[in-house]
């Protein structure tokens, strides 16, 4: 977790001076978050009410505590930077911008009841988040029947832009993701063999599970079980006893982080040495120290490398580095691709409205972003390349781009 503190220290040193409200000292501990279904959700700076005329206010919802935590905490360095710098640039139509960010403790429930209050109560123009696409189905409705525009950075399930023409994304969807794999692993490993372990709790890992199941049978490579969890389970040793009878080349886990590192490590323990794969659920800081060596070998696909050579891309992990200390993960390149590109459809859009903003966002082309290149599509989603990374001696490498 000292990556993860590192940066929340980082961030409250910078003193959010024009990007992000001044959070109070405790803003990290748990007694600042959700109080609870009664009362919903309170914003992690402990202010409320819409913003005053001279300020156009962003919602903001994030796992900033819980199994999900470096998801929220990544996204938020990633917005803030990026609300920082346009500030800096003159901010939106004479407005300055400030970014209202509420923590739902990496619960759905806690990020339905965020929303509510960042509409009727805070009048946000736009809402960024959540990261897990069941935090963000939760969302989504409400946004939609607000006729305010959300857009996820990295929600990756294909029912969360389906809920509304409000609902917009700028990351690629799970049906390419999930190819994406079973490719590599057909393709270039010449695995013929697969397992699939999968969050039967995770509108994520379900989707994940079905489109590999899908598309690694098509390539001609055969799934030889699909064994299940729930999120909150810490024993998965039944699991992959039966995972490891079935004898599989590869085993495909499209979960999160927090899980994957006690799974890699209950399976290495139990003698399975099969190549461990993927998808953007295992990207965080702590991945590696949770699953050590165990994850040695494994391959994810993602979003974003810091390797990516491209100048605006290096420019933006080194200003991200002079404020976090840190190198931007892809929860962070998605968080400030998603504020820059709401920021672009507010200068663009004729007013603030809900749908003047809407409008100007669907109207994004081209929009140079750290992970990828933005088009907005007719289904609100962005269409992008994918990397492969790979886990070796607790480092991600970069190893292939496959396109769509
Ligand atoms: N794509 C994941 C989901 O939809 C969230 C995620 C994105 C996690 C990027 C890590 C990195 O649930």
């Amino acid at each position: 977790m000292r990556v993860l503190r590192f940066a929340v220290v980082a961030l409250m040193a910078l003193g959010c001076a024009t990007a992000c409200e001044e959070r109070p000292k405790t803003q990290e501990s748990e007694t600042t978050q959700g109080t609870g279904a009664a009362t919903g959700a309170i914003a992690a700076s402990g202010e409320t009410g819409p913003a005053d005329a001279n300020t156009i206010l962003i919602g903001e919802v994030g796992s900033l505590t819980g199994p999900e935590a470096t998801f929220g905490v990544s996204t938020r360095n990633g917005i803030d930077l990026a609300i920082q710098q346009e500030n800096a640039a003159g901010g939106v139509k004479g407005k300055k911008l400030k970014v209202r960010v509420y923590d739902d403790q990496s619960k759905p429930e806690e990020a339905a009841n965020a929303v509510t209050r960042l509409i009727s109560q805070d009048r946000v123009a736009v809402i960024l988040g959540e990261v897990a696409s069941s935090n963000s189905l939760a969302m989504a409705p409400k946004a939609q029947a607000a006729q305010t525009p959300m857009i996820t950075p990295s929600s990756t399930n294909e029912k969360v832009t389906q809920v509304g023409d409000y609902i917009f994304r700028v990351c690629f969807i799970d049906a390419f993701q999930g190819y994406a794999m079973a490719k590599f692993a057909h393709d270039t490993l010449k695995v013929k063999t697969a397992a699939i372990l999968k969050d039967q709790k995770s509108d994520y890992s379900l989707g994940l599970t079905k489109v590999f199941n899908t598309k690694f049978t098509e390539f001609g490579g055969k799934i030889v079980t699909i064994e299940a969890y729930s999120k909150g389970d810490t024993d998965f040793r039944a699991q992959l006893t039966a995972i490891k009878s079935a004898k599989p080349e590869a085993l495909y886990i499209p979960g999160y982080y927090t899980d994957i590192g006690v799974i890699a490590r209950q399976a290495r323990e139990l003698g399975i040495k099969t190549i461990l794969l993927g998808g953007d659920g295992w990207e965080s800081p702590t991945l590696t120290e949770l699953g050590g060596s165990a994850l040695d070998g494994s391959y994810y696909t993602n979003h974003y490398s810091p390797e990516d050579p491209s100048p605006h891309v290096q420019q933006f992990i080194a200003e991200y580095r002079k404020v976090y200390g840190a190198v931007p993960d892809s929860l962070a390149a998605l968080g400030y691709d998603a504020a820059r590109v709401a920021v672009d459809a507010m200068r663009r859009a004729k007013d603030l409205t809900g749908p003047s903003i809407r409008d100007a966002i669907a109207q994004t082309k081209a929009f140079p972003g750290v992970a990828g290149t933005i088009s907005i599509d007719e289904n609100r989603n962005a269409v992008k390349p994918a990397v492969v990374l790979k886990v070796e001696d607790g480092k991600t490498k970069f190893v292939t781009t496959v396109s769509p």
